[in-house]
């Protein structure tokens, strides 16, 4: 999807750069994360058909949140492997493992367009919030298909179109006014909302050979007690926000965190904050 093979490795270093920099921050937030897409990643597993004793393939799996569920429901008679191209964020999740006593999980450095795992036969495939930053996401889900036995099942989860996620716009339109920058196409490559376009996701699965495809959206409300928590967590991971807002004197940095909490104030209720988040779960079978 970017221009030119170049781009897009250079693309894919600096995310890999980012996240190795966010790997602690993003795991500090698990408990948080675990809350917020605990109802979709269940929906994730049973849709990708992950049972006691499957062989499940885990891409872009971060600080392993979601495989330590997957590793709990495959037992010990099932396997897990893990990848991610972070180092840093794959150590966390390693850790882990290792102090859940989960056995059954490996982890394996990987660029989720190269897997190599051609011919691994797996029964499982999942990508928890992780496609959407792949520069060339069709080579990804190519790459998930072939390292499922035929009958496997991949499925992913992405955010949806811009509407139903307005806390980014809000974080994005904030950050790029301030630094006197134009506005940006939600759906750009790489970019968080990429996958957004309303059937675009369910394209790149057929194109990438799978059948049987669905697509299925899902409201995931962020839950935390105020803006500001959900400014920290921004702040703490490998958002765009913060490479926009790092060419900026602090002063005026710390202006344009100042309106993006006024703006975000807007989801604050009785009970907390709630920022309104909607997650697409796709699911093919090879
Ligand atoms: C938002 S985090 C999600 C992590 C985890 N799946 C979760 O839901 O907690 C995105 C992850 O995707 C990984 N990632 C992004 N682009 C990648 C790529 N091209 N290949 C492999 N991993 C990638 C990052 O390193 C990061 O760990």
């Amino acid at each position: 999807m970017h221009t030119s093979t170049t781009d897009s490795a250079a693309f894919k270093s600096a995310g890999r750069e980012q996240w190795e920099q966010a790997a602690a921050g993003w795991d500090a937030y698990s408990p948080q994360i675990r809350g917020w897409l605990e109802p979709a990643t269940r929906a994730m597993l049973a849709m990708a058909g992950v049972v006691a004793g499957a062989r499940v393939l885990d891409v872009a799996a971060g600080a392993g949140d979601q495989t330590l569920d997957i590793a709990r429901c495959v037992g010990p008679a099932g396997y897990v492997l893990a990848t991610d191209y972070s180092p840093a964020i794959l150590a966390l999740a390693r850790e882990k493992f290792s102090q859940a006593g989960l056995r059954q999980v490996q982890t394996q450095v990987a660029e989720g367009e190269a897997l190599g795992l051609a011919a691994s036969g797996f029964d499982a495939a999942v990508c928890r919030l992780g496609l959407m930053f792949f520069p060339d996401p069709t080579q990804g889900l190519r790459e998930m298909h072939r390292a499922l036995r035929p009958g496997g099942t991949a499925c992913t989860l992405v955010l949806s179109q811009p509407q139903s996620n307005p806390c980014i716009g809000i974080l994005m339109s904030t950050a790029l006014r301030h630094a006197g920058l134009p506005p940006a196409d939600p759906y750009r490559p790489g970019g968080l909302l990429s996958l957004g376009k309303p059937g675009l996701i369910g394209e790149l699965f057929v194109a990438a050979g799978f059948r049987d495809v669905a697509t299925t959206a899902v409201d995931a409300p962020f839950r935390l007690p105020s803006a500001r928590h959900y400014l920290d967590f921004i702040r703490t991971s490998a958002s765009p926000i913060q490479q926009i807002l790092g060419r900026l004197p602090a002063d005026a940095r710390q202006r344009a965190w100042a309106e993006m909490e006024e703006r975000l104030t807007v989801f604050q209720t009785p009970d907390g904050w709630a920022g309104p988040n909607e997650l697409l779960l796709t699911a093919g079978r090879r």
